[in-house]
């Protein structure tokens, strides 16, 4: 059942700047915002979407919060706890509740180790097997869990289609029983209708599971499909943020606009209502000041250059979430 009265993840502030290093004396001359002032809390049995052109954060965000990467400045709690001072031993546990999948199942498996080797690896490991007969079953349980035969448990990858690894890699995944799964384009590089099978094994192990994901993706109907919430992420900063409800249907910010008119339409009238965005995307080693959109936004104003866009508290009484960040025109 869905609590989302508890968070699971709380993130406060959150920056990542990669320096930019140059010259013989490898010199830091800049640094690239990636991430810029991150806000947001993802509930438990929740499903985040987090959107946004390419280069604008989104796995550099996934990574972060994972403490795959660590970050510049910003609190990051998982189930109540500060992450980012997570000593060796509470990190190893932490490795356990929060998994990741990425877009490439093929390079994310190890082409050397057999189906039940990879899948049982952090098993042993991390206790939840004592020994190697547990092992073994558990990885059977795991392998039915996500619509595989059990008998594959020694063939290699490289023997199995797309969809089958991303069944494997989710497999992986669960198999340490996560609390949060950060999928990173984990359907992108699928067939439409593996696409939707492997949608439809995430939908089902969230509801078994009572798993959180982090959902990246840059399509926007598959995030409709799926989350509960969204953020919309452009050069490093949340343009909006808010429920799927919200934000598909009631879209503030001009950047939501332009992305959800680019989702392709049926019908002729539709496809006029396009918003073509024009110009490059600003560097994110120097970002535009204020809102980072304003530079390719239609409806900009002089004020955009001094303020972000705004951030909304959350009704304390109904506890309604509508609109958390948009625009300020
Ligand atoms: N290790 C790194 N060193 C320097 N810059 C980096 C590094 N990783 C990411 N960046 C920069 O950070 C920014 C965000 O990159 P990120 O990969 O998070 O974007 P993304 O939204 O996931 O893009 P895509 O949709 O293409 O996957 C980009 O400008 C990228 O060049
Ligand atoms: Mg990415």
């Amino acid at each position: 059942m869905k609590d989302s009265t508890k968070p699971l993840l709380q993130v406060r502030d959150l920056k990542k700047y990669f320096p930019i290093i140059s010259g013989l004396f490898r010199k830091i001359v800049g640094h690239v915002r990636a991430l810029d002032s991150i806000d947001f809390t993802l509930s438990q049995s929740e499903v985040l979407g987090i959107v946004g052109e390419t280069g604008c954060g989104k796995s550099t965000l996934g990574r972060t919060v994972l403490r795959l990467i660590e970050p510049t400045a910003g609190e990051i709690f998982f189930d109540g706890k500060n992450v980012l001072s997570f000593d060796r031993q509470m990190l190893k546990s932490f490795r356990k509740e929060a998994q990741i999948v990425f877009q490439d199942p093929f390079a994310s498996l190890n082409p050397r180790k057999t189906i039940g080797e990879s899948i049982g690896e952090g098993l042993l490991y991390h206790g939840i097997a004592k020994n190697r007969i547990e092992e073994q079953d558990l990885v059977e349980q795991v392998l039915l869990q996500v619509g595989m035969p059990m008998d594959i448990a020694q063939r290699y990858p490289h023997q199995f289609s797309g969809g089958q690894q991303q069944r494997i890699c989710i497999g992986r995944a669960i198999a340490l029983r996560p609390k949060l799964i950060v999928c990173d384009e984990a359907v992108s590089a699928l067939d439409v209708s593996v696409q939707a099978q492997i949608l439809n094994l995430l939908q089902e192990l969230k509801d078994n599971l009572n798993l959180s994901y982090l959902f990246i993706s840059h399509d926007l109907s598959i995030v409709r499909h799926l989350c509960d919430r969204v953020i919309v992420l452009y050069l490093g900063k949340v343009m909006e943020q808010g429920s799927v409800d919200a934000i598909f249907n009631n879209p503030k910010h001009p950047y939501t606009q332009a992305l959800l008119s680019a989702i392709p339409k049926r019908h002729p009238q539709e496809i006029k209502s396009r918003i073509l965005l024009k110009g490059e995307i600003p560097s994110a080693a120097h970002p535009p000041s204020g809102c980072p959109f304003r530079t390719r936004c239609p409806f900009a104003q002089p004020i955009c250059a001094e303020i972000p866009p705004k951030k909304m508290i959350r009704d304390p009484v109904s506890g309604k979430e509508d609109h958390e960040y948009h625009c300020i025109l």
